[in-house]
């Protein structure tokens, strides 16, 4: 029988990465407390209407890429695609109007589309977002974007390019859609067959589309800034303002447009050089209906989400700083039958001395151990055979000098301790 092996989509985070994800994290948290975000953690999965309701019925997530199914109780349930449905959800669910408003949640975790996979997508895949609920003030928009730019400043990334559109809202949008249906009607056997078929139901999202021969289409087509009503029109020109006081460097992109039917006014995306196809490293936008379409009163949103795994290769890419891969202090290394278990108490002396340390299960031999300890990155290796038993003391061998001596056991974990904090 073939070994059984993970889903099509899906990758294992093994140790090499998984400290990088780690780093991604602490990083996030730390703007978050910055901006004054709080986290909540939320299921994975949710009531399928949810997304139906929240997202759109016509958009590709909706009907092409939930993983969803009937559970036990017969209910219709999905693995979340997204957070931002949820999140409103539970400020709906928590009564968070009752709290000064704006409020500011942050989230991450991982979310289910199926899509085909390829370099930077994923079947299963992690997003850090952040949402602003309750505020229609253009200056959260402003915070939205510049704390995305901020996390990837942190980073130290470079080669991103930020692109900012309205798309409009209902009042304004109906309009904006008719005059594409007819700037694209006779141009039909122009474009490909996915667009024909947007053309009916969602025109806007054919200027979205990657392919050549449509592009070229939609080059010339009238740009939704023309049409937007008076409240949209200076709502984005307030974010721009807000940008531009910033010194923050974002293009306007007529052609973008949202792949979520919830955006109102703002969209936006930020786009990594170094990600080939798959290049959105973050994208996000205002949601004002989305709180009514899933049942609830008004509630005006803004808020992005970023892809993790995006957002390490783009760090890989780029050669970015992402701290120092974990390493152990001190090895401890075994000669003799006998010293196993007192080995075994060094390194829970170690562990409770506040240093990290490992040592050898395997009964080999001292050269093989002294190999995996400098594999490991130890910085010390602590020596202990039976010599070392009888006169109760610990040869500390330096793995970057090579330099020894020997302790007294006791005496041990605070000379490595004393050393490390020295060597920093
Ligand atoms: P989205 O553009 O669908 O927006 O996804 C946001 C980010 O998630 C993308 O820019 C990308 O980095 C990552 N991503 C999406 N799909 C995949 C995939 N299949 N594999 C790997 N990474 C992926 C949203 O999800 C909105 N909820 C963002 C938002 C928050 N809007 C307002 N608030």
């Amino acid at each position: 029988m073939e070994a059984i092996k993970a889903p099509r989509g899906t990758r294992d985070v093994l140790g090499d990465e998984s400290w990088k994800w780690a780093r991604v994290l602490e990083v996030t948290r730390d703007v978050a407390d910055n901006f004054g975000f709080k986290e909540i953690l939320l299921p994975i999965f949710e009531h399928t209407e949810l997304f139906s309701r929240g997202i759109g019925e016509v958009t590709d997530v909706v009907q092409k890429e939930m993983y969803t199914f009937i559970d036990r109780g017969d209910r219709s349930i999905t693995l979340r695609p997204e957070l931002t449905a949820s999140m409103v959800r539970s400020y709906l669910e928590h009564d968070m109007r009752r709290r000064p408003q704006p409020v500011k949640l942050w989230g991450w975790g991982p979310m289910f589309r199926y899509e085909r996979p390829q370099k930077g997508r994923y079947r299963q895949f992690a997003q850090i977002d952040f949402e602003i609920l309750g505020a229609q003030n253009p200056l959260a928009d402003v915070e939205i974007i510049d704390l995305s730019m901020e996390i990837f400043r942190r980073f130290g990334l470079s080669n991103l390019q930020v692109l900012i559109n309205s798309v409009g809202c209902p009042a304004c949008r109906p309009a904006y859609r008719e005059t594409l249906r007819k700037f694209f009607g006779s141009k039909t056997q122009h474009l490909c067959d996915t667009c024909n078929e947007r053309l009916d139901k969602n025109p806007l999202r054919v200027l979205d589309c990657k392919r050549t021969e449509c592009r070229d289409q939609t080059d010339s087509a009238p740009s939704m800034i023309e049409s937007l009503c008076i409240e949209c029109g200076e709502h984005f020109a307030a974010v721009r303002r807000g940008l531009e006081n910033l010194g923050a460097s974002v293009s306007v992109d007529n052609r973008l447009v949202r792949g979520l039917d919830y955006y109102t006014k703002t969209a936006y995306e930020i786009l990594s050089g170094d990600l080939g196809a798959q290049n959105a490293v973050c994208g996000g936008g205002r949601y004002d209906n989305l709180a009514e379409a899933i049942g609830g009163p008004r509630v005006p949103g803004v808020g992005f989400a970023s892809g993790i795994e995006r957002i390490v290769l783009t760090m890989e890419a780029q050669g970015a700083y992402m701290g120092r891969e974990p390493h152990v202090d001190a090895y401890v290394v075994t000669t003799g039958s006998g010293a196993e278990y007192e080995a075994y108490m060094l390194a829970h002396e170690l562990r409770a001395g506040g240093l990290s340390a490992d040592m050898d299960f395997m009964g080999r031999s001292m050269k093989a151990q002294m190999k995996t300890a400098s594999q490991a990155g130890a910085k010390f290796a602590c020596i202990i055979g039976d010599d070392e038993i009888a006169a109760g003391t610990v040869t500390i061998k330096d793995m970057e000098t090579g330099t020894q001596e020997t302790a007294p056991r006791g005496v041990a974990v605070e000379k490595i301790k004393l050393r490390k904090e020295g060597s920093r």
